[in-house]
């Protein structure tokens, strides 16, 4: 009997509800939107699939977010996306006040939700959402691990011919070039990838890992829908159905990984209380190096963010 919110009914957001909708695990997905009419036609457009794929979750759409009220959990798509040649720290000043306005007027109608985040800049972001809402850190954490670490996965399972349900992989830090692919920790149905796979081959995918968004705005002229709206669904069932999933999620640290006041990607426990647990693993220096790199480029943007005295 669980009530699911995405705010923001473009690309990601209507794809979100949408992959949601389809494993039929939620009662009602309200999609809502600055633009009322958007939101309203994509929710009935979803909900006329219904009948065809089998699902029985209702969508609605609005931009009036009484509708909200109540809601488990809500997942925050508004925002611009990049478009050729920006990178996701150029959307910060148009974004970070989208969301914080979102954010209070979720927190208006539902007393205790679990946010995921999904814009972009999403670290800086997350953070954002995090201090509007004052929800415990536990309750509020951002979608860009599963993406960048799906997107890892994609490439390697083109590189080595194998379906790329059997890639498993995890991936930590910013979501951005500072990204910290780890070799060590992916395998092949259990098998470590190093033994499968040349260093360069290894090397040149996980280069176009860190450039994975770039490489499709590239393509299509905005950012990607598909898999960024299918990851945060994927987020969301997780903590529905309580499943402890293992999944690298943007989240807050307090000490873990030596580093404290910020938002970022390190694996994650999800359940049905949001993160359940940090997972501290064992990083050697070079890769404790390059997390750390990544909090620094992060912790510039957080300071952007903090000179905006929102
Ligand atoms: N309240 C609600 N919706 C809003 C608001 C707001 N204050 N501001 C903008 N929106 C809506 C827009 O009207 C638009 O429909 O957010 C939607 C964003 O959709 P797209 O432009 O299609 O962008 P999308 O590709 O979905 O990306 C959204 O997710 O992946 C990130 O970087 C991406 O930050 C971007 C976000």
């Amino acid at each position: 009997m669980s009530k699911v919110t995405v705010i923001g009914a473009g690309n990601v957001g209507a794809t979100c509800a949408n992959v949601l909708a389809h494993k039929d695990i939620v009662k009602e997905v309200v999609l809502i939107d600055i633009v009322g009419n958007l939101a309203k036609g994509k929710a009935l457009d979803s909900w006329q699939q219904a009948p065809i794929d089998y699902y029985s979750t209702s969508l609605r759409g609005s931009d009036d977010y009484k509708e909200t009220a109540g809601s488990d959990i809500v997942v925050i798509t508004a925002g611009v996306p990049r478009k050729p040649g920006m990178s996701r720290d150029d959307l910060i000043s148009t974004n970070a006040r989208i969301v914080k306005s979102v954010t209070e007027n979720i927190m208006k109608h539902s007393s205790n939700p679990i946010i995921i985040v999904v814009s972009n800049p999403l670290d800086v972001m997350t953070l954002a959402c995090w201090r509007s809402s004052g929800l415990p850190s536990e309750q509020v954490f951002g979608m860009a691990g599963i993406l960048d670490t799906a997107r890892y996965r994609a490439f390697l399972a083109t590189a080595l011919d194998v379906s790329p349900k059997d890639i498993q992989a995890l991936l930590m830090g910013g979501h951005g070039d500072t990204m910290v692919p780890l070799p060590r920790y992916t395998t092949v149905a259990g098998i470590p990838v190093t033994e499968l796979i040349d260093e360069e081959t290894l090397n040149q995918i996980v280069d176009r890992t860190r450039s994975g968004g770039g490489e499709l705005v590239q393509l299509m002229g905005t950012s990607a829908w598909y898999a960024p709206g299918a990851a945060a669904a994927q987020m969301v069932e997780a903590i529905l159905k309580d499943e402890n999933r293992v999944f690298p999620v943007c989240a807050k640290l307090d000490g873990q990984y030596g580093l404290s006041d910020i938002f970022l990607g390190v694996p994650v426990k999800l359940g049905k209380n949001g993160i359940e647990q940090i997972i501290e693993v064992k990083l050697n220096q070079e890769e404790m190096n390059l997390l750390h790199e990544s909090a620094t480029a992060v912790k510039s943007v957080i300071d952007v963010y903090n000179n905006m005295n929102l």
